[in-house]
Formats: structure tokens, C-alpha cells, sequence
């Protein structure tokens, strides 16, 4: 029997969207806000989604205790109270937009995983805009 478990957790951090290829102008027509120069923060919602077999030992698919340990090592610590932009050596080249900022969630936590599962990251950037990366 396959379902799936969820964990929600939080963040928060500064960022800024801008390429510094285009014209001070041009970024502003694209990423509005978001690509102020002084730079601003956003209260990041983060699910992290399990799919898996129950095991008919535990009654688990995965120890929930376990999963928040690892979003607080890898993610919590890592991107917490950051500017993304200057501080995280992912993003020195990479927009910090929820896409990629779900990317790097993702790629950090699947190591931790076996094939038997299948990981959902949800991230909020604002409560209604949010996205989705299973991989
Ligand atoms: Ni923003």
C-alpha cells in the first residue's frame, strides 16, 4: 500500500532577481519587485512530500522524526535567515527564484532517499504563489 507522507517547515531569507547581462531597465520590465536592488525577504513555506510503501512492521512510510531532522540539517540551516543571493554559493550565478530555490531543495534531501521513493517539494514564496518539483 503506497502513500504519501508530508512535513511542513519554514524559512526565511532575502533575495533578489536580477541578471547582471541585461539592463538595469530590462530587469526591472521582467522581474518587477523581486528585482529591487537593495533586496527584500520573503516567510518561505516548504512541504517536503514522501511517497512510499507503508512498512507492515511500523505501520511507517517514513519516521517523521527523522524527515524534520534532515529538513533542519539541510535545509532550515542551510537557507535560513540568508540572503540567498550572497550568502549561498548555489546562487552566485542562478536566480534565487522559488523554482530554482525548490531545485535545490530537492537535489539536497533525494541523496538521503532509495528509489522505493518518490519526493515532492512544495515551496511558497507568498501565500498564493507556490511551486512544485517532484524531480
Ligand atoms: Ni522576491
Amino acid at each position: 500500500m503506497k502513500l504519501t507522507v508530508n512535513r511542513k517547515s519554514h524559512f526565511n531569507a532575502a533575495h533578489r532577481l536580477y541578471r547582471p547581462d541585461w539592463s538595469d531597465d530590462k530587469n526591472d520590465k521582467v522581474f518587477g519587485k523581486c528585482a529591487n536592488k537593495n533586496f527584500h525577504g520573503h516567510n518561505y513555506e516548504l512541504i517536503v512530500s514522501l511517497t512510499g510503501e507503508v512498512d507492515k512492521e511500523t505501520g511507517y512510510v517514513y519516521d517523521l522524526g527523522k524527515l524534520s531532522k534532515l529538513i533542519k540539517n539541510e535545509v532550515e540551516d542551510y537557507l535560513d535567515h540568508k540572503n540567498l543571493n550572497l550568502d549561498i554559493e548555489d546562487f552566485k550565478n542562478l536566480n534565487p527564484s522559488a523554482e530554482n530555490i525548490a531545485i535545490l531543495i530537492y537535489n539536497r534531501l533525494i541523496k538521503y532517499f532509495d528509489d522505493d521513493y518518490k519526493l515532492k517539494i512544495t515551496l511558497y514564496e507568498t501565500p498564493r504563489n507556490f511551486v512544485e518539483y517532484s524531480g
